[in-house]
């Protein structure tokens, strides 16, 4: 198995998770209903904020008002190059103009009041003080629009289970890894690089943040993988295992989950024993997903948080 790529200033935040898989991480007819619940046909301003390549934009630009304008906004060019060469290959029949720019969260380059909706997905998760960004969605949106935030919980699949062989587990081994997951989180949100389980306390940020007549939703999408893989999105999602797993990314790497453990107060000892169990089950996953007998329920758990400015 290859090392773990030396984390490289060339490479953009969460790269490893902006490729094509991202495309599968909505159901079409789930995103009908948002619009629906969201009332899109009546947005006409809409800010993606840390949007990334922009996929959220276009994924919601269709369900629009004619005429709508999407901006988006990243702190990295690099996506923001991307989401504008895309938006040359996207044609909306309503209408909508797309504007991407570089810019802050914390420093948003728009009015006050001058969205219908200002949204973001998995932009909390990876910031040292959610409160203040979505304090800044909140002052962008005009009265009676909508903040809107798409987060997961990431904790919850580890206490998943992939094959009915597995039920059999050992308590001390689940145990340990769910104390080395704690860790990781905990030393991550003490790194100030976010909390990747933030989609359960929305609710109580939005309250704090003075957003009112909340709603919570949930995602439908499971990402499964049966075999023998034969859908393309199957066959992307198991690309991207593979490529996780041999370059040590996707949350796979020793580098990250060793700083991350240290910093939520784990000992380097004790570490080495859990990492050589996951180098264990990483080799028996790679060759699983090569012969094709890999097989995953795929559940995930992706909040839909909404609260509304007066
Ligand atoms: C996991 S990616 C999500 C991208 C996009 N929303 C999507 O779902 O495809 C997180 C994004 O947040 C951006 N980001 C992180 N902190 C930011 C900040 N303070 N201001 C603007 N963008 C930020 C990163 O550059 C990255 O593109």
């Amino acid at each position: 198995m290859k090392k773990s790529k030396p984390k490289s200033p060339a490479r953009g935040h969460s790269e490893d998770h902006l490729g094509e898989a991202r495309e599968y991480w909505w159901n079409d007819d789930f995103l009908d209903l948002l619009a629906h619940r969201l009332d899109l046909s009546n947005c006409h301003q809409l800010a993606d904020i840390g949007c990334g390549k922009g996929l959220m934009s276009f994924r919601l630009a269709p369900f629009l008002a004619e005429g709508a304008e999407v901006y988006g906004i990243d702190r990295e060019a690099r996506y923001i190059k991307a989401a504008q060469q895309r938006v040359k290959r996207e044609k909306t029949d309503n209408k909508v103009s797309f504007q991407f720019a570089e810019g802050d969260a914390l420093t948003l380059p728009f009015e006050d009041d001058s969205m219908d909706l200002t949204m973001c997905q998995t932009l909390l998760i990876h910031v040292r003080d959610p409160q203040a960004v979505i304090a800044e969605m909140k002052r962008v949106t005009r009265p009676g629009g909508l903040v809107v935030a798409f987060e997961p919980n990431n904790l919850a699949p580890h206490l998943m289970f992939d094959r009915y062989i597995e039920t059999d587990y050992s308590v001390e081994e689940v145990l340990e890894m769910v104390e080395v997951r704690l860790r990781c989180e905990k030393g991550k949100k003490r790194l100030g690089e976010g909390f990747s389980s933030l989609g359960d306390v929305l609710p109580d940020l939005f309250l704090k943040a003075g957003l009112e007549d909340q709603q919570v939703w949930m995602s439908d999408k499971a990402m499964p993988i049966i075999p023998p893989y034969e859908t393309r999105e199957m066959r992307v999602r198991v690309a991207q295992l593979i490529e996780w797993i041999e370059n040590g990314e996707g949350g796979f790497g020793y580098e990250e989950n060793l700083r991350y453990y240290l910093a939520g107060g784990g000992r380097k000892d004790d570490f080495a024993s859990y990492w050589y169990r996951v180098s264990l089950y990483k080799l028996s996953m790679l060759q699983k997903l090569k012969s094709q007998q890999f097989i995953s329920a795929g559940g995930s758990v992706m909040y839909i948080v909404t609260g509304r400015v007066t």
